[in-house]
């Protein structure tokens, strides 16, 4: 893997100054942001003067905790257009993100916040190794998904050339990227796992392809993860951050000479950590809800937005902004089994140790009577497939889980190709237990 750390004068000024400087830049904007929110959005007002808490009150940036918090169900009760803060007519853009339940969430971006987002993608491009003139491939879907369109003005906006392909079609991606040389992929880690696959049964090497990095996001995915995909391709992998209710991606991003973490881009998004049943800050360097205030966006300015994403906030080191450290999982992604949190992600460390089986799981959930069972779908590696390997990988990851994420687990462990394929954001949980 080449040395694709960029030179400090190409970085943003504000990427590598002094705390103070950040400090002072970050009050300045949350002054008129959380204004900007209250005098043009009824919801904002409202929830405002419910707690008793006014933009004139907010002093310091430690007065931001006086404020209440906005969660995804305002959004909905929101529902299209309540929650912009200028007249429809400056909305450029519409994005959706579909959720599982009810009405989608709707947010809007005017052509000053499409522009703001394009060069925070465009930093987090350059943090990950992407330079000026570099071919880029997007895998991210395209649509109402912020992923494809987010990734595509980011990459145009830093120079590049981008071959905007979305998702799906596999084999045709890897034929592009053979053909077009691309050297940076923007991809969700579980669909580069898929055409990692294909890429194989193609009868390719992965490590000869022309990809040098990958700017992997839009789900959590761990460091074991990160480890297989870079051996097996020989390319960086380093992770990308954002949601549609505070951009979409590109909030905070890891950077490539360091990946120990994603640097927030404080200068637009001002952080915090709560504990997610109090609702009180968290010590600092404490795990708990990651929750965000937006300080330009103009359509959709965002106060104390709870995302349900845990992890903990960090200092800077590559950059002066502070990090927050990879995601564990969303808070309703936590399995509760017979006492113990179980996050996917837990599982997926484990996976990627046992030498027989391949990066593709599925967890499913099931009631024997009162008791909730979990069944981890796994495949073996084409080499080790037979009856007693898998029974070998099966009792190897069962005794895995068991000591390290302390649950006990079934494991089916199906031949390759035996677990559904992403070609987006992995579905990594199907509960079948009964309802109700
Ligand atoms: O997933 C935006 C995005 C697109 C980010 C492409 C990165 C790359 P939503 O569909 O609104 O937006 O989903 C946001 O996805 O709250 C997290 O739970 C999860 N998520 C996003 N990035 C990561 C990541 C996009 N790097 C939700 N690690 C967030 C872990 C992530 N989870």
């Amino acid at each position: 893997m080449r040395d694709l750390t960029p030179k400090r004068s190409d970085l943003d000024p504000i990427e590598i100054a002094s705390r103070d400087e950040i400090a002072a830049l970050q009050l300045d904007r949350m002054k008129w942001s959380l204004r900007h929110a209250y005098e043009n959005v009824p919801f904002y007002r409202a929830s405002f003067d419910k707690a008793g808490a006014h933009p004139d009150d907010l002093k310091s940036l430690a007065d931001l905790s006086r404020f209440p918090f906005t969660t995804k169900s305002d959004l909905r009760d929101n529902y299209p257009f309540g929650m912009f803060a200028v007249p429809r007519e400056k909305v450029v853009r519409i994005h959706a993100s579909s959720g599982t339940t009810g009405k989608p969430t709707v947010v809007g971006y005017t052509a000053q916040d499409v522009d703001n987002w394009a060069s925070l993608v465009a930093r987090s491009m350059r943090a990950s190794g992407t330079r000026p003139g570099d071919i880029v491939h997007i895998a991210y879907g395209y649509g109402l998904f912020t992923g494809g369109l987010g990734a595509h003005y980011g990459a145009e906006k830093l120079g590049c050339t981008v071959v905007p392909v979305s998702g799906g079609m596999t084999e045709r991606q890897i034929t592009l990227i053979e053909d077009f040389r691309p050297t940076t992929i923007m991809v969700t880690p579980s669909y580069m796992l898929a055409i990692l696959d294909v890429y194989r049964a193609m009868g390719l090497d992965p490590r000869k392809s022309p990809l040098e990095v990958g700017i992997f996001g839009a789900e959590p995915w761990t460091n074991a993860m990160r480890e297989e995909v870079e051996q097996a391709f020989d390319m960086h992998a380093v992770d990308i951050y954002g949601l549609s209710e505070v951009m979409g991606p590109g909030v905070a991003n890891e950077c490539v000479e360091t990946k120990d973490g994603l640097h927030v881009w404080e200068d637009h998004f001002y952080p915090e950590v709560i504990d997610p049943e109090t609702g009180e800050p968290v010590a600092e360097g404490e795990q708990g809800e990651l929750v965000f205030t937006t300080l330009t966006k103009e359509a959709l300015p965002i106060v104390r937005y709870r995302t349900r994403d845990l992890t903990r906030l960090l200092p800077g080191t590559a950059r002066s902004m502070r990090r927050m450290e990879k995601i564990t999982g969303r808070s309703d992604d936590m399995i509760i089994l017979r006492g113990v949190n179980v996050f996917p992600t837990q599982i997926e460390e484990q996976i990627l140790k046992v030498d027989g089986l391949s990066p593709h799981f599925q967890i499913e959930l099931t009631r024997a009577g009162r008791m909730d069972c979990l069944t981890v779908h796994v495949e073996a590696l084409p080499a080790a497939a037979t009856a007693e390997a898998k029974a070998a990988s099966a009792r190897d990851l069962v005794h895995r889980v068991k000591s390290v994420v302390g649950v006990s687990v079934d494991v089916d462990v199906t031949d390759p190709g035996g677990v559904a394929r992403s070609q987006g954001k992995a579905v990594r949980v199907v509960d079948n237990r009964p309802k109700g």
